[in-house]
């Protein structure tokens, strides 16, 4: 049976008729088309769902939509301005910490919450708040130099 839930997801509100266990990135994904948030393991153990409510980052397959309706829902496509990147984005561009991409969305957003909370965190405090999102191409050093240059921004 399917209910009416409402989410506020990058500022706009959107009205869906979900099922009560589809999971937030499902309803993204699924029902949105925001292909941002990509789906990995599906079991909370990879990171690259990664969003944020109410600005901490969260793993988007272990949350039910229907939880979260009263939660501001950001995604990587709400990063950045007027078609500009957010510096995070830049740096991992500039840094070349992008390799087939598939972890670089969910590594933004926990990266994001860091910077968000602190100006200039020391690369342990960086590889702490990454610790949750793997990377199978990089190694992690571009990425923690990008997170660095984003941070000296
Ligand atoms: S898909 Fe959510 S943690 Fe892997
Ligand atoms: S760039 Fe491929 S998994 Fe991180």
């Amino acid at each position: 049976m399917k209910q009416l839930i409402t989410l506020n997801i990058n500022g706009e509100q959107h009205e869906l008729a979900l099922s009560p266990d589809t999971t937030l990135l499902k309803a993204l994904r699924q029902e949105l088309g925001m292909l941002g948030t990509k789906r990995g393991c599906d079991t909370s153990a990879c990171g690259c769902c990664t969003v944020h409510l109410d600005g901490k980052a969260v793993y988007s397959c272990v949350v039910y939509a229907a939880a979260v309706q009263d939660c501001e829902i950001t995604t990587i496509e709400g990063l950045g301005s007027n078609g500009t990147l957010d510096p995070l984005q830049e740096a991992f561009v500039e840094a070349g910490a992008v390799q087939c991409g598939f972890c670089t969305c969910g590594m933004i957003m926990s990266a994001k919450q860091l910077l968000d909370e602190q100006d200039h965190p020391d690369e342990e405090q960086i590889r702490q708040a990454i610790s949750g999102n793997l990377c199978r191409c990089t190694g992690y050093t571009k990425i923690v130099d990008a997170i660095k240059m984003a941070s000296e921004a």
